[in-house]
């Protein structure tokens, strides 16, 4: 008899990384509802690509939340919502902090209040700060260096504490560079604004933009440009359910290193972007940006000892053509 999976609660799930984590919940046989309040989503995705109930409301909105742990038998809960641009955090704290550290506490409260006791949580390898070794191990000390990424340890820390008191179970993944799209092309990155490198990248490939800008020409890295971890969405999509199946098995909270565990530097992306769309990208050499590390690179070795997280996708090259195909699809003309 085929077995019967149980709901699972994704916030944000209209999002970049949710979205992929939606499909491969629905492809592993979990039947999925969507909170987002489309403050950056994309219904339509939800809708007409992954067909999932969407539910249009805010993970403050507890009244919402009650209602939703009220009419569905929810077994546990993936929370990617929150606002992710670390520049805009340092400019407008507030916004970061209500979202991302009142919201989380308002739903985990209504999770308490609903007796649903596990969560996967979106954190991010900006709770490091600068690195003090390389690759990035979660024992590595924490300092967050923006208002982002406080906002993530913060919440780290209500998970241990409420896991103490309450026993509420969480697996926390910490990604490095979440990067590529769904190899269908249905789904993938789309944020406005754009912060992020490779689709900054294509739509300078696209024509979308006029150029594309390198932060920082003079890093102590083999071409002068700063080196980072991108890890394929579709296996940070694929973690998830293992996180959350360690859950559903009764395993104890722990945090877990997403990341490629190789590090490719800004001008091995263009280069890269290059090859894959056989378009010359125009470029313009920037200062360094404050804050920004020369190098990161996580250490996954936990994820796969303890999950048996198997990434599928780790060549740069397939990464930048999986976001290609999607980005052609999105924007091109
Ligand atoms: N993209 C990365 O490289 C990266 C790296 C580390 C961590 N993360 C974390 O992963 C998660 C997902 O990131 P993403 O790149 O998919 O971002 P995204 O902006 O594409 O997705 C976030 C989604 O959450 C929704 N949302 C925001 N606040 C909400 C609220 N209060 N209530 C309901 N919905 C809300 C947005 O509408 C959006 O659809 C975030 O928590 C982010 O901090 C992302």
């Amino acid at each position: 008899m085929k077995e019967v999976k149980p709901t699972i609660l994704v916030t944000g799930g209209a999002g970049y990384i949710g979205s992929h984590a939606v499909n491969a919940l629905c492809r592993s046989g979990y039947s999925v509802i969507v909170l987002d309040n489309l403050s950056y989503g994309h219904p339509e995705i939800v809708k007409d690509i992954l067909k999932v109930e969407l539910i249009v409301g805010d993970t403050r909105d507890r009244t919402l939340l009650d209602q939703i742990f009220a009419t569905h038998n929810i077994a546990a809960v993936m929370h990617f919502a929150a606002f992710i641009a670390v520049g805009e955090s340092v400019i407008e704290p507030a916004k970061y902090y209500h979202n991302n550290v009142v919201g989380t506490l308002t739903l985990l409260e209504a999770m308490l209040a609903a007796q649903v006791n596990k969560i996967v949580f979106s954190s991010t390898c900006a709770i490091y700060g600068m690195p003090k070794e390389i690759p990035m191990t979660e024992t590595h000390p924490k300092d967050p260096l923006s208002p982002y990424a406080a906002t993530k340890n913060m919440v780290e820390q209500i998970l241990a504490d409420f896991d103490q008191a309450y026993g509420l179970k969480s697996v926390a993944f910490r990604y490095f560079n979440a990067s590529g799209a769904d190899p269908s092309g249905q789904l993938g990155e789309d944020h406005d604004p754009e912060t992020h490198l490779i689709p900054l990248t294509l739509l300078a490939a696209l024509g979308k933009r006029s150029s594309l800008k390198i932060f920082g020409t003079d890093y102590d890295t083999p071409d002068g440009t700063a080196i980072r971890d991108y890890i394929h969405v579709c296996d940070l999509a694929d973690a998830h359910v293992l996180g959350l199946e360690y859950l559903l098995k009764g395993e104890n909270s722990d945090v877990f290193n997403l990341g490629n565990g190789n590090g490719f530097s800004v001008r091995e992306v263009i280069e890269t972007a290059e090859k894959v769309t056989g378009i010359n990208i125009p470029v313009i050499e920037a200062e360094r940006r404050a804050g920004d590390a020369p190098i990161l690179i996580g250490s996954s070795e936990k994820a796969k000892r303890i999950l048996g997280w198997n990434p599928q996708y780790a060549d740069l090259a397939m990464i930048i053509n999986h976001a290609w195909n999607w980005h052609q699809k999105r924007h091109g003309s």
